[in-house]
């Protein structure tokens, strides 16, 4: 028999510190009005200095093991999707692991930037499909403000801090329906954290028109290579970067705004944490039903982009 996999549960966790919009007046030359007007965010969880990727990590894996009655034990794959690892080695997941006393699973990090959560839900159900492993941790989270000029205004007012986490288990029914993903490395300068400096630099402009039109064809892809219209998708989890470029996605796509989850006003771009974020804040308000067809989609540095098309 076939096997797939499915999200059987998520959890999620958002730093204690807020940073508004007014607080980031008084940092930089910046208003409210702007920020709103170009990103839609209203304000950021910030991490404390002594929280790091594994910390909030380890509390969004723990929500989602509750809720789906899993003992850390049962976990036989743990993939980390981060660009702001703890350490540079052992692994987030490895760490994550150790912290929640397992020794059952083999885990390792994926970055993709912020498509690294569709990436790492890609590589999990290809192992789930190919019968190797049962029930998969798969976790976004990160610590991106850490690499922020703070007196940069052009990059300074867009990330948050965050972690998301799902549990996939292995099925006889979908499930995932598809993933896609991709990259090139052709825009490696537009969106870049050098290791020589460890802050991020952005081409904005350039980022807004590629992501807009990369993700608006990648969705229309996805619908037409699993022979469905716009009218089947229950719901859009889209990497959250900025309430205009997923608002024009979903333009492009003829996709109703009541069908978009936005958690960009109150998250600001998290990267790889972004959509496990924003699919456990509709999870835990009860917006996802059984049997929804949902469709996550990311773009990011490289560029790197990618979708995934599921029953839920
Ligand atoms: N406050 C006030 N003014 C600002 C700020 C700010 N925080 N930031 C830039 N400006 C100014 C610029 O200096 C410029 O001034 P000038 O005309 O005097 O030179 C003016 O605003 C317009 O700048 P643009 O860069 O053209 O503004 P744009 O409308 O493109 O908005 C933004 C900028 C919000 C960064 C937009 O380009 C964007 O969202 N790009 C996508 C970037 C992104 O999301 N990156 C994240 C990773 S990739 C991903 O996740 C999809």
């Amino acid at each position: 028999m076939q096997k797939y996999s499915r999200i059987i549960s998520t959890g999620s966790y958002l730093p204690q510190k807020i940073l508004t919009n007014k607080d980031l007046e008084n940092m930089v030359d910046t208003s409210h009005e702007w920020i709103i007007e170009r990103t839609g965010i209203e304000s950021r969880h910030i991490a404390s200095e002594c929280e790091s990727s594994v910390d909030m990590a380890y509390n969004a894996s723990l929500i989602a093991m509750k809720n789906a009655g899993l003992n850390s034990n049962d976990i036989d794959m743990i993939v980390v999707a981060t660009t702001t690892p703890e350490r540079k080695f052992p692994s987030t997941a490895v760490l994550l692991q150790n912290r929640l006393k397992n020794n059952s699973a083999f885990a390792f990090d994926l970055n993709a930037a912020c498509t690294g959560f569709i990436y790492a839900l890609d590589v999990a159900d290809t192992y789930i499909k190919n019968e190797v492993v049962n029930n998969v941790l798969v976790v976004g989270t990160e610590k991106i403000t850490s690499l922020l000029d703070w007196s940069d205004r052009n990059t300074c007012v867009l990330f948050g801090d965050g972690a998301g986490a799902a549990l996939l288990s292995s099925s006889e029914i979908p499930g995932i329906i598809s993933n896609t993903i991709g990259s090139d490395g052709t825009y490696k300068d537009l969106l870049t954290v050098n290791t020589d400096r460890e802050v991020i630099e952005m081409s904005g402009n350039d980022v807004f028109k590629i992501a807009v039109n990369t993700m608006g064809k990648l969705a229309s892809e996805t619908l037409a290579k699993n022979n469905m219209t716009v009218e089947s998708i229950d719901w859009l989890i889209p990497h959250q970067a900025n309430s205009r470029i997923i608002n024009a996605v979903a333009r492009k796509i003829n996709l109703p705004e009541e069908k978009i989850i936005m958690t960009v006003k109150t998250h600001g771009n998290t990267s790889a944490a972004s959509i496990p974020l924003a699919l456990d804040h509709a999870n835990s308000n009860n917006l996802i039903k059984k049997n929804d067809i949902i469709m996550f989609e990311a773009f990011g540095a490289g560029f790197t982009w990618g979708s995934t098309l599921l029953k839920y």
